[in-house]
């Protein structure tokens, strides 16, 4: 197991859109278990891999209070949304960062276990944010690209800031 480096935004790497996985094979089992600790090490409810730099098709969440409810979700597909909600939304990848957005309120998503089992899970509240948050990022979306074009340059810009301090 391997804590993996997160990317920040503006990084242009975010912006890649993430290829499917064909095969599950050993080191994409090794790349969940390495993203599923470094999202809990964070700590955070929810890892893309878009977000360490490997742009396949492969997301883990746990937004349970416990810790213990893991999902991996391999090739995720939102197949029906339903209503809308708005959520305070932070991202591991813009630390520090909060800020409400709109999304669906439910969805049901499709998607492949790690056994590559097609599974669906119907989701509502935190965990439906979450899973429209985690697959926008495969599509090479940040939460903050729903935001206004001047929250976002004042978002760059206090992160850069933050960049300068740490640096
Ligand atoms: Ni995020």
């Amino acid at each position: 197991m391997a804590l993996l480096p997160i990317l920040r935004f503006p990084d242009p790497r975010l912006k890649k859109v993430a290829a499917p996985v064909h095969n599950i094979d050993a080191s994409i089992k090794r790349l969940a278990r390495d993203m599923a600790e470094t999202m809990y090490e964070a700590p955070g409810i929810g890892l893309a891999a878009t977000q360490v730099d490997v742009h396949v098709r492969l997301i883990v969440i746990d937004t349970s209070e416990t810790h213990d409810q893991l999902l991996t979700l391999i090739n995720p597909e939102i197949v029906e949304s339903q209503g809308t909600q708005v959520c305070e939304e932070g991202c591991l990848s813009v630390p520090g960062i909060y800020d409400k957005v709109e999304r669906a309120e439910s969805v049901v998503v499709r998607y492949l276990d790690l056994e590559g089992v097609e599974r669906t899970i119907d989701a509502d509240g935190l965990l439906a944010v979450c899973l429209q948050h985690e697959i926008d990022h495969l599509d090479g979306k940040v939460f903050v690209e729903h935001l206004s074009l001047l929250k976002q340059t004042r978002i760059k810009a206090k992160l850069a800031k933050q960049a300068k301090i740490t640096a």
